[in-house]
């Protein structure tokens, strides 16, 4: 039975990027087999404007009928203004939560020809493979008390909750873990275990679960040093897992050691396997409607959804072996763009990476 793929465009570059890697998938059904259907729907500020709700219950059902989704990206300046129940991002985080995505794996890479995109030294860099585990479920982003209320003196007070069970960090040290042992043996947990007694509590479930991984070599490290660290000699780092809103963070530092945010893709899995797929950078809308936004992320990230929830590892090395030709070829979306190379749009980055697949 063929497997089906929920496609969520969402808002500012989500559109254009999704279309181009809507079309390598459609180029691997034609050409080489892979037998899925797709369906398309809503999300973020796109839903909000058409049915004044940033995941609409349609949407929704698609996406619990589907085997993998593929997200393009949500938000923009056009609904800041709005509540924070009916904001874009909701859209984002209610899927995660309804469907139980609660492992993020969010790999940074540094492709050796973008060495010289980095704001790093390519000695510091160049080689990079490091993967963030991020628990995507939990945390301060979830956490009930949350809100903003009013004290006796008529000031506001605003809260969030930090809250994590043992059972949500033993799953989510254990999906490290198993990453690791395919890797180099090595988790980082990152926490802030010195001031915060949750993550305290992460870090002893996190050494209990290490005992059913004797081959794995477990550090821990505070979320400042992580930060530090990530910028000073990020190759020590193998696998690093850790909270919600520290991987959010550290995510995004290690995406720029590689150069561009416009390049790494992301896979937030539940249980089974099922899994939400998009590109790590956000919806850009100053560059949206241009045709100029970098799709290598969200082309990288049907790789992601090949090889972890469509079982064709085959198909996604050959993606991944495409985007290396294009940038060999010396192609650059303007976010990667150096000297001697050539510049080019979104479709056109699309159109040689299908050309590519085709070698
Ligand atoms: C991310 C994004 C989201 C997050 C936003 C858009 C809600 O920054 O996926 O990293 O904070 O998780
Ligand atoms: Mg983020």
């Amino acid at each position: 039975m063929s497997k089906k793929i929920l496609i969520l465009p969402g808002d500012g570059i989500g559109p254009e990027i999704v279309a181009e890697a809507v079309n390598v998938i459609n180029t691997l059904r034609e050409e080489h087999g892979l037998d899925v259907e797709l369906d398309e729907a809503l999300v973020g500020g796109a839903a909000y404007d058409a049915a004044g709700h940033p995941l609409p219950g349609a949407t929704l059902e698609l996406a619990r009928e589907a085997d993998a989704i593929l997200l393009g990206a949500v938000g923009g300046t056009k609904w800041e203004s709005l509540d924070i129940a009916v904001r874009p991002e909701k859209g984002l985080l209610g899927l995660r939560s309804a469907l139980n995505l609660f492992a993020n794996l969010r790999p940074a890479i540094l492709y050796p020809q973008l060495a010289d995109a980095s704001s790093l030294k390519p000695e510091i860099v160049s080689g990079l493979n490091l993967m963030i585990v991020r628990e995507l479920t939990g945390g301060i982003y979830f956490g009930q008390p949350r809100g903003v209320r009013k004290l006796e003196s008529g000031e506001k007070e605003g809260y969030n909750t930090l809250i994590y069970k043992e059972s949500e960090v033993d799953r989510i040290v254990r999906v490290a873990f198993d990453i690791a042992q395919k890797r180099d043996g090595r988790v980082c947990s990152v926490d802030k275990a010195n001031v915060l007694e949750c993550t305290e509590l992460w870090r002893e479930v996190a050494i209990r679960a290490s005992k059913d991984y004797p081959d794995i070599e477990l550090s821990h490290m505070y979320v400042d040093n992580a930060a530090m660290q990530l910028v000073k000699a990020p190759k020590q780092f193998d696998v690093m897992v850790t909270t919600n809103m520290f991987g959010d963070i550290l995510s995004d530092c290690a995406a720029m050691l590689t150069g561009s945010i416009g390049m790494l893709p992301s896979a937030s899995l539940d249980e089974n396997g099922k899994g939400m797929y998009e590109p790590i950078h956000g919806s850009a809308p100053d560059i949206a409607g241009q045709g100029v936004a970098n799709p290598l992320a969200t082309i990288l990230s049907v790789a992601m959804m090949l090889r972890y929830s469509l079982n064709e590892s085959a198909m996604a090395d050959r993606i991944e072996k495409a985007v290396e030709q294009v940038l060999d070829q010396g192609l650059r979306t303007s976010d990667i763009m150096s000297d001697g190379m050539q510049q080019v749009g979104t479709e056109e980055m699309g159109s040689a990476v299908i050309a590519a697949m085709k070698d």
